[in-house]
């Protein structure tokens, strides 16, 4: 950890409904009992239960955040969309742009950059995502495609503290694969490297994500540079959750 806190960011993805609501008194009343840590949990659920999710951590130390919006900052005619004004009027704090499960279903670099611009303007802080194809890891693509996205993505960006880092490794998302402890300092200190020397970031917030677990944390957490966890399937329990953050601090 090199920043204030570890961030645990739990993305839900397409998942959960009503009753997913009640995972979450486990995890408030250990972060009430836990509150000398220096750690921040942020709950990203899909947008039905945003608003739920919103009453249910009005009163603790968990924010909470989205998973995408649409890259217009006002309001239009798009249909099936949201735009960071409506998540931030319903309380999100966050949002997730970039996701590689979006990226592979035609977000581009540009594409990312605008709801980048857009979030930011409307007050919103990002969870950017970056990471590689097992393609381009192959080809030994890796860190020109993460200074491509981080470029691209970044563009004409203002509010740069504003937004967090996750080094996401697609080949590693929802496969239990994860990296080697030396190739992923290798990639966060060439992300952070970037941020510093191109943008002037002082201490750039770059987390990990992609099979997260109780089982590896043991193993990710060594690797210093790293402030924080962006964490799918296991978020989902909150018994794997609140291990994976009891983990990192033992
Ligand atoms: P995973 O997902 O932990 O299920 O691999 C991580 C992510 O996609 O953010």
């Amino acid at each position: 950890m090199t920043n204030k806190y570890m961030y645990f960011i739990a993305n839900w993805k397409m998942f959960g409904d009503i009753k997913s609501l009640n995972t979450l008194d486990k995890v408030i009343k250990f972060s009430k009992n836990n509150n000398n840590h220096k750690f921040k949990l942020i709950y990203c659920p899909p947008y039905t239960l945003l608003n739920l999710f919103f009453k249910k951590l009005k009163k603790t130390r968990i924010d909470l955040g989205a998973q995408n919006c649409h890259q217009n900052e006002n309001d239009g005619p798009f249909t099936g969309f949201v735009n960071s004004k409506m998540l931030k009027k319903i309380g999100a704090k966050y949002v997730i742009i970039g996701h590689s499960e979006n990226r592979a279903n035609g977000e581009t670099n540009v594409l990312i950059n605008r709801k980048i611009i857009s979030s930011t303007n409307n007050g919103l802080k990002i969870i950017f995502c970056i990471g590689e194809t097992l393609m381009e890891k192959k080809k030994k693509h890796t860190k020109k495609v993460l200074k491509k996205q981080i470029m691209t993505g970044l563009q004409k960006v203002k509010k740069l503290k504003n937004i967090l880092f996750a080094y996401e490794p697609v080949w590693s998302i929802g496969t239990g694969i994860i990296p080697k402890n030396h190739e992923l300092e290798n990639n966060v200190e060439f992300i952070k490297h970037n941020l510093k020397r191109n943008f002037k970031i002082k201490n750039p917030i770059v987390l990990y994500g992609g099979s997260v677990s109780p089982k590896n944390i043991n193993k990710l957490k060594i690797v210093s540079s790293i402030d924080g966890f962006l964490i799918g399937g296991a978020s989902q329990k909150s018994k794997k959750f609140i291990d994976i953050v009891k983990k990192t601090f033992n």
